[in-house]
């Protein structure tokens, strides 16, 4: 199969609109069929539950071109999941996890000339999402749902590719205790733009967010987890029950434990405990693991070692898992084709 003529490492983290896309609609109850499309674009009622109350939530994933030459993607199932528990938070169907990865194996075996070739630094990204599609003027959950899994070539998710990032410890809060961080709403976003704006008009590349009860312990930051190592080589994961359960960051420390014999803490990590890690990452689906280099705290510089030794190895081991260069954990990479 010949791949689009594309400067695939060029490539930032953007849309392009590729061939075709999954959808499947609910309505009286029931999911119906589901299947592929052409059509990049969606009809609705101005009145539309997720246009007037955000009733909407997605996921992120990516789909490789590994080593011999396949397409994989990694731990969708666990996408599947998450974005169920998402889904039920806010009363929305839950499309059942063979759907969703039939979803997936659609869409990525029709867009499979997009899917950026082995060492090119490029994966094809993929956002399943749903939304309450019918109208709605008093605030309920709608009764008609659409969801959706499109694909677009992605390379970095920070501009300049893998370099230290500068973040700033956040003003603003992104989660409330016994709210909705835990899950990938929609709503957990848009609450972040007036702030994402603000940090990069000020030189940061991203927010790191406390918690908002007590404002004393690191939280996560708008688009990915965060994680820290000690001087002594351990890592330390911030545990929380308002951030989003990272599959990387989950990934990552099954990989510390069984794989590299990193001891691992998961736990509350304090603000005041910031300068005493020598490594600091960010990761997710989109960032990877992006290494840090500086943490502003209100004029306080608290300085990292970026891709340092730990933070590196975790990383070579991740993407050489994903890539196919390293043998994963059972059910860990789902072959597409
Ligand atoms: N935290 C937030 C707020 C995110 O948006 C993401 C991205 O999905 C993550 C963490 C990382 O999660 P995952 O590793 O499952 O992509
Ligand atoms: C992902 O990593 O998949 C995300 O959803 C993060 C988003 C900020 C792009």
């Amino acid at each position: 199969m010949e791949k689009k003529d594309m400067n695939w490492s060029e490539l930032g983290f953007g849309y392009i609109k590729t061939d075709m896309r999954y959808v499947c609609n609910y309505k009286d109850g029931a999911w119906d069929e589901g299947g592929l499309t052409d059509k990049a674009t969606i009809e609705m009622s101005e009145c539309a539950c997720v246009l007037q109350y955000a009733q909407t939530c997605f996921e992120g994933l990516k789909a490789y071109t590994t080593a011999d030459g396949s397409i994989v993607c990694f731990r969708p199932d666990l996408n599947a999941a998450r974005m169920a528990d998402s889904c039920r938070q806010m009363k929305m169907p839950v499309l059942p996890e063979e759907k969703f990865l039939e979803a997936v194996r659609q869409t990525v075996t029709a867009n499979a000339a997009w899917v950026p070739p082995y060492g090119s630094g490029a994966t094809l990204y993929l956002r399943p999402f749903m939304f309450g599609i019918d109208s709605v003027i008093g605030v309920k959950p709608a009764n008609e749902y659409q969801f959706r899994l499109f694909a677009t070539p992605v390379g970095p998710y920070f501009k300049g590719g893998v370099r230290p990032l500068t973040l700033r410890i956040s003003d603003l809060d992104r989660a409330a205790p016994r709210g909705t961080g835990h899950i990938k709403a929609g709503l957990n976003y848009a609450m972040s733009l007036y702030n994402i704006v603000d940090a990069h008009e000020q030189g940061y590349d991203e927010n790191v967010y406390v918690d908002a009860a007590t404002r004393t312990f690191i939280e996560e930051t708008g688009g990915a987890n965060i994680i820290f190592v000690t001087p002594e080589g351990k890592l330390v994961v911030p545990k929380s029950d308002t951030i989003l359960p990272s599959i990387t960051r989950r990934s990552l420390v099954q990989v510390a434990k069984d794989y590299l014999g990193i001891e691992v803490e998961e736990r509350p990590v304090a603000l005041s405990e910031l300068s005493s890690f020598a490594e600091c990452g960010l990761c997710g689906t989109a960032a990877v693991i992006s290494p840090v280099g500086k943490i502003v705290d209100h004029g306080k510089e608290v300085e990292f070692a970026g891709m340092g030794p730990v933070i590196r190895k975790l990383y070579d081991t991740l993407t050489g898992m994903q890539m196919g260069s390293i043998e994963a954990p059972e059910g860990w990479i789902f072959k597409i084709c």
